[in-house]
């Protein structure tokens, strides 16, 4: 494919495609099919209305087409051939209709418009089709759904990012963290959650059906609520704390970042805890190198969150007791970080190379990457330390009760939690930070 008369960032995008390209064709030789349909997905209607649920097209098909808004659309991928993209665009009077792409990236594709929802004919014998579609759609276009090992292996094909994707993830992070930044003011000048929701909106440029995932936006006891899901509206008298997670897409590629911050109420302990997190985070963002199994450095971040909360007096007991006894699991229950692309939660983080699971350990059921780290993975680093009292009242009954300061977890209690989450491409060495790279380069 000739990729003069683009600019490089099209280039880098048309360079992408032409990996699919040929990766497809592999795999689909490899799973015994001579051609594919990827379905981009239905919306969910609410009943008895023409409204429907906010909708995120299929990955597999984002990682194609760059429009993770695009429903009832179709791509079909015929090894040899310029992959079809059908677009599914009606005439309609109430919405304004799709229109043909005209970005550099449209030119590796054969691209229709169709008023059908049906997918484009194909004449091969050996045909699959993946994406949220039902056994009797399948069926009636002779083709296999869903085949298990090549799905396997389009997971695994996104786990690793390339130029085009890195630079993707670079632009989503350097437009969230203007969101952040405008939330934290927002914060600082008395906002409540609804108007640092706004803000991070209004500064990020987006809207909210646009996100890659429902921004959490928690003031005080709600930092401590992992997804907390509100936005309250009334400022609360006292400001201790702020915890925002919230992302940007590019290119239909997810940033995925969390910030927390102590206001003027926040005790002095919640705000040392704070620093120290901050510290603990940047240890193990530097940690992340080729060759680390990600397991492993989930367990760093616990034993080293028990040396910190025992540091600070929340703990009395040695770091392995604590961790040992599950109590820095009631502190931080969520993993380290996982795989980051298309998907916020991506694909292919627990499977080896051939497509056989890697289940997490019975200890850590929410460790979305099991994987050791190659070069170009894509990762969120983000440990937590939250005051949950659904996990920690049972510690408070129990033996180990006599290993927490409870006066100390009062005081915390009001601050909700703490949460650090940044995105980190793996190279041939160590890591990139894309997080600090995006708010570096402007
Ligand atoms: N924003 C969801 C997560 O951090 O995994
Ligand atoms: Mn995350
Ligand atoms: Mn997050």
């Amino acid at each position: 494919m000739s990729v003069a008369s683009v600019s490089d960032r099209d280039a880098l995008h048309l360079v992408h495609l032409d990996a699919l390209q040929q990766a497809y064709a592999e795999h689909l030789e490899a799973a015994g099919h001579d051609a594919l349909w990827i379905y981009s997905g239905t919306p969910r209607q609410h009943y008895a209305d023409d409204q429907a649920a906010t909708f995120r097209a299929y990955g597999h098909f984002v990682h194609w087409a760059p429009l993770p808004e695009l429903s009832h659309s179709w791509l079909l991928i015929r090894p040899g051939q310029r992959p079809l993209l059908q677009i599914h665009a009606p005439d309609d009077f109430w919405h304004l209709p799709a229109r043909c792409p005209d970005a550099a990236w449209s030119q590796a594709f054969e691209i229709r418009l169709s008023d059908e929802m049906t997918p484009p004919a194909c004449p091969a014998r050996r045909r699959a089709v993946i994406g949220d579609l039902d056994a009797e759609q399948a069926e009636a276009m002779g083709a296999t759904l869903n085949p298990p090992a090549l799905l396997a292996a389009l997971d695994h094909g996104r786990l690793h990012k390339n130029a085009h994707e890195q630079a993707c993830l670079i632009d989503a992070n350097r437009t969230a963290l203007a969101g952040h930044v405008a939330a934290q003011q927002a914060f600082e000048s008395g906002a409540s959650e609804l108007d640092i929701h706004l803000a991070y909106l209004a500064a990020s440029r987006q809207r909210e059906s646009s996100l890659p995932y429902d921004s959490i936006v928690g003031l005080n006891r709600h930092a401590g609520v992992l997804h907390y899901q509100h936005y309250e509206q009334a400022v609360p008298v006292e400001r201790r704390s702020l915890l925002v997670d919230a992302g940007q897409r590019e290119l239909g590629y997810c940033a995925d970042i969390t910030r927390t911050w102590a206001g003027p109420g926040a005790p002095d302990l919640f705000v040392s805890l704070l620093a120290s997190m901050q510290t603990l985070h940047q240890r193990l963002v530097a940690a992340c190198a080729p060759g680390v199994a990600f397991v492993e450095l989930h367990r760093q971040m616990h034993h080293e969150l028990a040396q910190l909360l025992i540091e600070h007096g929340v703990l009395r007991c040695s770091a392995e007791a604590a961790v040992d006894a599950g109590l820095t699991r009631a502190f931080c229950p969520h993993g380290l970080g996982h795989s980051l692309g298309i998907q916020v939660h991506d694909v292919g983080g627990r499977q080896d190379d051939d497509g056989a699971p890697l289940p997490p350990p019975a200890s850590d059921p929410a460790l979305r990457l099991t994987r050791t780290l190659t070069p170009n993975m894509v990762v969120t680093i983000e440990p937590g330390c939250y005051v949950i009292p659904m996990l920690l009242e049972p510690l408070r009954r129990g033996a180990e009760a006599a290993q927490i300061d409870w006066t100390l977890v009062e005081r915390l209690a009001p601050c909700g939690g703490i949460r650090l989450e940044d995105n980190v491409a793996i190279t041939a060495t160590g890591q990139h930070n894309l997080t600090e790279v995006a708010d570096n380069v402007h």
